[in-house]
């Protein structure tokens, strides 16, 4: 599998790509499933049409690696706090009081589903196509359990809770790098080759809460299933995360790091440990523009990282409002693309 020698560090030219999101609304075919489905929820939890749909990308464009199709919500659904999606509101939860009423024992049965579909999708890819398992990391998750949405990124009830009642975070944190450990390591012993931990809103931390919040608790989550699974690679995705980028891979131990769109390629490569796996990250509005501004980002991105282990990615996941044809487009550009001398 072409991105798990990149993730050993070799450098693979062109590089391997998949994309986040691309299992998802800009495709018809998903859409048809979704319909059919009523809500995106059972479509989690239906693994006939959760492995359904991690194929179907992976079908129309051959990318090296299918993510499995789920959402980071799905653990703090089977902790026992309520989820549900509103059509254009994204997420909603009870915002969270207290710990009591959370229960990491009985959360295996109600996410049983998804390691299912872990299992279906591993039988049905081709063997050169990596599946990718993945959990939210305990920030991102303990903003949404707090703040109970998200809505644009801002979580002003987590952000004063940090100060206010950090005891409270704490406590959601610790608990999420319990569930996230043992939720991670059902995905791996499915099937999942390689897992990705999405800290999407690491940049509302202030520096010492970042270290406390995201490093700390991803270093415990990294150890622990490196201990109990020899060769396991993981992917870290600290978006927003400014400065703190060098720190958070040399600190936490994951073998790769997501980039998103606002990070300049060459100033991470010079911040991060030589050797450092990246994978990113086209901004996804040239993805939605197409044409000779699609082209020369790709090249640009191509170029920039041609002699560093690189998974070709976006900075953040696909929009609906991507026309399928540019994502051909982006593929036939990675494919015949040469080294630039
Ligand atoms: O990348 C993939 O194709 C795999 C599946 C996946 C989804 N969500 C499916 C999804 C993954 C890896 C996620 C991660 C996720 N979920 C994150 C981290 C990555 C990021 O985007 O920052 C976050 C913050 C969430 C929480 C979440 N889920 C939000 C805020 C929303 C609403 C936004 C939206 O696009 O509607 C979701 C819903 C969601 N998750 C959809 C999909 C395909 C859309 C569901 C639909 O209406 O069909």
């Amino acid at each position: 599998m072409k991105i798990l020698r990149v993730l050993n560090r070799e450098p693979v030219f062109p590089p391997p790509v998949w994309l986040m999101r691309q299992a998802g609304r800009y495709l018809p075919e998903y859409r048809a499933l979704r319909a059919e489905a009523g809500n995106f929820l059972n479509l989690c939890l239906n693994p006939e049409l959760a492995a359904e749909i991690t194929l179907q990308p992976i079908r129309r464009y051959g990318f090296d690696a299918a993510i499995l199709f789920s959402d980071i919500l799905i653990l703090p659904m089977a902790l026992g706090q309520g989820l549900r999606f509103a059509e254009g509101e994204g997420p909603l939860l009870p915002p969270l009081q207290s710990l009591d009423g959370l229960n990491l024992n009985t959360a295996p049965e109600i996410y049983a589903p998804v390691i299912e579909t872990v299992r279906r999708v591993r039988a049905a890819l081709p063997t050169e196509t990596a599946l990718i398992g993945f959990a939210g990391s305990p920030a991102t998750v303990a903003c949404y359990m707090l703040d109970g949405k998200g809505g644009g990124g801002h979580f002003p009830r987590t952000s004063w809770l940090a100060y206010e009642n950090p005891a409270l975070v704490e406590g959601v944190v610790d608990m999420l790098v319990t569930g996230t450990i043992a939720y991670l390591q059902a995905q791996i012993s499915a099937g999942a080759n390689c897992v990705m931990l999405f800290e999407s809103w690491s940049g509302i931390f202030p520096p010492a809460q970042f270290r406390k919040f995201v490093i700390a608790p991803t270093k415990k989550i990294v150890a622990q299933l490196k201990a109990s699974n020899p060769g396991l690679k993981i992917i870290g995705f600290p978006r927003l995360c400014g400065l703190l980028l060098g720190e958070y891979v040399r600190e936490t131990g994951v073998d790769a790091v997501g980039l998103d769109s606002v990070t300049d390629p060459e100033a991470a490569i010079a911040a991060c440990p030589p050797g450092t796996v990246f994978q990113g990250n086209l901004d996804p509005l040239l993805l939605k523009s197409g044409g000779a501004a699609l082209t020369e980002g790709v090249q640009t991105l191509l170029r920039q990282f041609q002699d560093t282990p690189h998974i070709f990615n976006l900075g953040h996941g696909i929009t609906p409002d991507v026309p399928p044809e540019h994502v051909a487009q982006l593929m036939d550009v990675i494919q015949g693309a040469h080294k630039a001398s």
